[in-house]
């Protein structure tokens, strides 16, 4: 019943919300500037870097509630053990670090990446993935605790530094980025609703219990560790439940307009600071 009301409530909010600017901007360094602009004029009290945390930086008892837990993290397992994941060697001696730039340490911020040789985006979840089949290991699941603890150690190797996702003068990458553009904007759904009806023509807003976080640096925390799943999630797992929330067929994690997608938000949330692992209520 409250979700419906929820949710209702919404639809009516969106029906009169005006569209955004940025989706119609003509490249992606002027896409990335207006979608950035966008978020600043519509909370002026909020501080650019504050947008990476989500839901806190719309509410204030939020934030309150999460800057107490901070002090005992609820990723704090995730985080020790995807640490001794990292280092532990495959059965053939090589460990992650050898498969990444600077041995995995301080990298997050440059994925998701293109690459050419693939001509495809490739997340940090893929990469992980790619690293242990090249080692002749099993893939491990999109959206279990394993691949959360792992990308959550390597998030908090980068806390604090700007992303930098970088789009090669590429029509391949140029694609991507515009595939992921449509997928964020198209609505999808027996509820009829893209991302951007929640997270940019929304934020602030509830639905249920929640606080609708921007899409701007909507990225950045991830991955998350949420009471409500009881433990962490990957990316994977945040898209594949948003499309449920609203009634819609999820993709395959990491099928590629999921990685399209994350490469799209990822971009225009540049020169805002990882802040992964994060916390939500
Ligand atoms: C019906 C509204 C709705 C739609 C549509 C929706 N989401 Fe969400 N999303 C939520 C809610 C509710 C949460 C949890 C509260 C929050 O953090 O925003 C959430 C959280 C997230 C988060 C985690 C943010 C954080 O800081 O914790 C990401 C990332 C995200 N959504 C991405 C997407 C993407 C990508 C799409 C489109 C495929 C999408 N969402 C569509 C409602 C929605």
């Amino acid at each position: 019943m409250m979700r419906a009301a929820g949710l209702l409530a919404l639809l009516a909010l969106l029906t009169a919300a005006p569209s955004t600017q940025a989706a119609d901007a003509a490249d992606p360094a002027a896409e990335a500037k207006a979608f950035r602009e966008f978020f600043v004029k519509k909370f002026p009290q909020v501080k650019l870097d504050d947008f990476v945390n989500g839901p806190y930086s719309m509410n204030e008892d939020m934030r309150r509630q999460w800057e107490e837990k901070e002090e005992f993290p609820p990723y704090q397992f995730a985080l020790d053990a995807g640490k001794e994941m990292f280092s532990q060697p495959f059965k053939n001696g090589k460990t992650y670090a050898d498969c990444f730039d600077n041995r995995g340490i301080g990298v997050r911020q440059t994925y998701p990446m293109f690459d050419a040789t693939a001509g495809k985006v490739v997340t940090l979840e893929l990469a992980l993935n790619n690293c242990r089949e090249a080692n002749g290991e099993a893939p491990l699941s999109y959206v279990k605790d394993e691949m959360a603890s792992l990308t959550a150690y390597m998030a908090f190797t980068s806390r604090g530094k700007a992303m930098d996702i970088k789009l090669p003068d590429d029509p391949r990458a140029r694609a991507a980025f515009e595939t992921g553009k449509q997928y964020f904007y198209t609505r999808r759904g027996q509820l009829n609703f893209s991302c951007a009806s929640c997270h940019v023509q929304s934020p602030g807003e509830r639905i249920r219990a929640e606080v609708l976080a921007p899409a701007l640096g909507i990225l950045n925390a991830m991955p998350i560790y949420r009471s409500e799943w009881s433990g962490m999630g990957t990316t994977s797992r945040r898209f594949t439940t948003c499309n449920s929330q609203i009634r819609g067929v999820p993709l395959e994690p990491q099928a590629e307009e999921y990685r399209d997608l994350e490469y799209y938000l990822s971009y225009v949330s540049n020169g805002l600071p990882v802040s992964g692992p994060g916390a939500r209520p």
